[in-house]
């Protein structure tokens, strides 16, 4: 797939503001505040500073639509597990993705960002965990491959999947910096959402 068009639509604070009847099916993108969602939808779509990034991170609790090729929707969800974030801003950012998760139909997958170097956190797990429940398919995608030599990759896609439970699992690795992955990940994309 080639980009031809991404615009920044709305941000949304909750799934009764998302868009309305035009029914572009769409994908969420998920992860760790600081993941590189941000960089990731800018080096998908050949835009510098489309979706925001930031050095502080945390500040988005919104859903954040661009529209692309007039065809589908990107949403950046809102990073999780910033330690300076209020637990009532938590609480509040759980029940606003599961009600989203739970009912939107428009939701036709979930990008979930993994950072290669990490293992997996609690909520990252439970992110997976949402995401298997309500059946929504995913694609697992760990961030910042440029940071690790190829044998140091091998082993960390070993952590993530055995903290997923998934030994299986097909991890795709990306870099914002260099552009691995991205026309692959283009392709899933496209898969997704013209099935
Ligand atoms: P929040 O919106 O705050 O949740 O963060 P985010 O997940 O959108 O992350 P963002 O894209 O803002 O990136 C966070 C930091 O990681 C920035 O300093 C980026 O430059 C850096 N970064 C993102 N992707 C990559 C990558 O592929 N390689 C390297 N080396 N750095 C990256
Ligand atoms: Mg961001």
């Amino acid at each position: 797939m080639k980009v031809t068009s991404a615009e920044f639509v709305i941000s949304s604070p909750g799934i009764k503001l998302c868009p309305e009847g035009q029914e572009y099916p769409e994908i969420g993108f998920a992860g760790r505040s600081n993941v590189g969602k941000s960089s990731l939808i800018n080096k998908l779509v050949n835009r510098k500073n489309l979706a925001r990034t930031s050095k502080t991170p945390g500040r988005t609790q919104l859903l954040n639509y661009f529209l692309i090729n007039r065809a589908f929707y990107i949403v950046d969800f809102p990073g999780y597990g910033y330690a300076k974030v209020p637990q009532s801003v938590r609480a509040g950012w759980g029940k606003m993705i599961e009600g989203y998760l739970k009912n939107r139909k428009e939701l036709s997958g979930v990008v979930l960002l993994l950072d290669i170097r990490h293992k997996p956190t609690a909520q990252d797990v439970q992110m997976f965990d949402w995401l298997q429940h309500y059946e929504i398919p995913t694609l697992l995608v760990a961030t910042k491959a440029d940071k690790l030599s190829r044998s140091q990759q091998i082993k960390q896609e070993k952590v993530i999947r055995t903290a997923l439970g998934r030994e299986q699992e097909k991890i795709l690795l990306f870099s914002s910096l260099t552009g691995q992955g991205k026309d692959e990940l283009l392709s899933l994309l496209e898969e997704i959402v013209q099935p």
